[in-house]
């Protein structure tokens, strides 16, 4: 595909029109509360293929089955009683629970990147509930970004990486959350944090009544194949923790601590930073900045997120 297409505003009839591209094999990016997704129906074969082709992403690395209800997750994958307890709390939101998969899910193996487990994630964003029901079907959507690249939280984001290489894009103006989904594996035994994100790990352990265990390093784990190391990589070199600029530095900051003019909360702010962080990130490629330095976040509530993502964009490139 060569046609570059446009955003389109969220309305009943744009919905309509993506639901019906989405049954027919197409591939919709449209807002969810955390950041864009480049959705398809999880069901098939065939539009899970062109998910992986138009994000460049390695197929070992499975993609997040969104549904629009409990029900619909629950004719997917068993629920022990943590992941009740969390759906039950956080549900819809950011939190993508980690399931055995039922024998007759439709989730489908591509999809699931061949795991006997599948993700599964209701979203709390009207529109993208209102999507994955007018698709009838459980949709298929990873981050609408090439793979390695900073997520999208403006329809603007999606359409300069993607927009040549998919069917429609859905506006629904700058996302609310600004970090993906926190994962949490529940496949018997303790529940595990597999990725930090929009529901703080303290909320999370507070539903379940216990510590999670820890993530798995980066790129280690086979629980967590998309964990890749370097990931939402800006252009720039990325230092972290900084509590001055050095010369040539560009300052990314948070509560004024290099009095730098990109302020990812100028008061120190956690769920502010996350949710300008990516778009800061997609400026600060955009004004060609080649050496960034990072105010130290806080690791607590969303913090957790931030620092992860940015320890990721300031991994070596492969
Ligand atoms: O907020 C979000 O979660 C966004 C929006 C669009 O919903 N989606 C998103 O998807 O971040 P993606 O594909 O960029 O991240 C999915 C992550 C990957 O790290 C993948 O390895 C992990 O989920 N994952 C998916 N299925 C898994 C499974 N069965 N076991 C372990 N990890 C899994
Ligand atoms: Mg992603």
């Amino acid at each position: 595909m060569s046609v570059r297409v446009a955003p389109l505003p969220l309305s009943p009839e744009t919905i309509a029109a993506a639901g019906a591209r989405l049954a027919a094999d197409g591939l919709v990016a449209f807002p969810t509360e955390t950041v864009y997704g480049l959705g398809g129906d999880a069901t098939s074969d065939r539009a899970v293929a062109r998910i992986y082709a138009a994000k460049e992403r390695p197929g070992f690395n499975p993609l997040i089955a969104h549904v629009a209800t409990r029900d619909a997750a629950e004719r997917e994958a068993f629920f022990d009683p943590n992941a009740r307890r969390l759906a039950d709390a956080f549900w819809p939101g950011p939190l993508t629970l980690v399931l055995p998969r039922r024998p007759d899910g439709r989730v489908c193996a591509l999809a699931r990147a061949g795991l006997e487990s599948v993700a599964l994630r209701a979203p709390a964003h009207e529109g993208a509930r209102a999507l994955i029901a007018a698709a009838g079907r459980p949709i298929a959507a990873p981050s609408a970004n090439r793979s390695g690249r900073v997520s999208p939280t403006a329809a603007r984001h999606v359409a300069d990486d993607l927009g040549d290489r998919i069917d429609m894009i859905l506006d629904g103006g700058p996302t609310r959350v600004g970090v993906e989904s926190t994962i949490v594996a529940c496949l018997g035994g303790a529940p595990r944090l597999l990725r930090p994100g929009g529901v703080p790990r303290e909320a999370i352990e507070g539903a379940v009544g216990a510590r999670l265990a820890a993530a798995p390093d980066a790129g280690s784990a086979i629980v967590a194949p998309g964990m890749l190391a370097s990931h939402y990589a800006p252009r720039a070199i990325l230092r972290l923790d900084a509590v001055s600029l050095k010369d040539g530095e560009t300052g990314l900051d948070f509560g004024g601590r290099l009095g730098a003019e990109l302020d990812l909360s100028a008061t120190g702010d956690v769920e502010e930073a996350a949710a300008n962080l990516f778009a800061f990130l997609h400026r600060l490629d955009a004004a060609g900045a080649s050496r960034v330095a990072v105010a130290p976040i806080p690791a607590t509530g969303l913090g957790e997120a931030i620092r992860d993502r940015l320890a990721r964009a300031a991994a070596p490139k492969p």
